[in-house]
């Protein structure tokens, strides 16, 4: 995004008219989790779900929402959002198919029309190790190369991307500090909450650069990991 328009953006957020940032996987573990704390810090987001009966469930804890299917239509739930955090996925129970409907296409579709319409910002959730597929155990492989693609889907485009790479999600709660490389022998879990933690901070300024982050449960604080913007 040009200078001028993220200025214009800013503009916007002073004059209190704030866009809004899609959460796309908002009912999911770390959605859930993400969208209470954005609420709770006053960012204006939009939960993008699945279906009528979740859509009730955000709106009566005054979280907007609107209902969408990656594998269908969805463009209107960007309508009027600046920033995107994607957090969506097809799960363990579900066969390779909905990986590549799901984690591959559906973010690659949310990539270009984030470009069609000069949104600022996109924040993807991958997965650590994403880069190196091969290296992953065999049923793992096919969802690490579509974590690679969309991932480089993002790099390459138009949008200023936060590629988040997590380990292994646990339901710990949140310490708060996290480290960003995965040393040998110091293990591979982060929290979901840590991880909602730092999708928030990453959306607390305009990012300057495209960045790949990988994290893990650790000793520095988020804040400072996401100073640099
Ligand atoms: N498990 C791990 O150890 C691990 C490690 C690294 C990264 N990750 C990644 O972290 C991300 C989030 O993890 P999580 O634990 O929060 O996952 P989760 O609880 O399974 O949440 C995934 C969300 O994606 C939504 N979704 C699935 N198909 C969709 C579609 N067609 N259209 C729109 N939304 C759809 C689900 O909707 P419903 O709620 O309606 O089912 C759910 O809300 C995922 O991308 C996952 O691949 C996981």
């Amino acid at each position: 995004m040009m200078q001028r328009e993220f200025e214009s953006v800013t503009h916007e957020r002073e004059r209190g008219n704030m866009s809004k940032i899609l959460t796309i996987g908002a009912n999911g573990q770390i959605g859930r989790l993400f969208c209470q704390k954005a609420k709770n810090a006053e960012l204006p987001i939009r939960a993008m779900v699945r279906n009528e009966e979740q859509r009730a469930r955000f709106e009566a804890q005054g979280i907007e929402a609107v209902v969408g299917d990656l594998e269908g239509d969805f463009f209107h739930a960007f309508d009027g959002c600046d920033r995107v955090v994607f957090t969506a996925g097809s799960g363990g129970s579900t066969g390779g198919d909905k990986t590549i409907l799901v984690d591959l296409y559906g973010a690659i579709r949310s990539i270009a029309e984030c470009e069609a319409r000069g949104i600022a910002h996109f924040v993807m959730v991958s997965a650590l190790r994403a880069e190196q597929p091969l290296e992953a155990v065999p049923a793992m492989r096919h969802y690490m190369v579509a974590k690679l693609l969309a991932d480089q889907r993002l790099i390459e485009s138009s949008v200023l991307a936060t590629v988040l790479r997590p380990g292994r999600l646990t339901d710990a709660p949140g310490s708060g500090r996290v480290r960003t490389s995965a040393a040998a022998g110091e293990g591979f879990d982060i929290s979901r909450e840590n991880v909602a933690d730092c999708v928030l901070e990453a959306l607390r300024q305009p990012p300057k650069i495209n960045r790949v982050v990988d994290l893990l449960d650790g000793d520095t604080p988020i804040a400072e990991v996401f100073a640099q913007g």
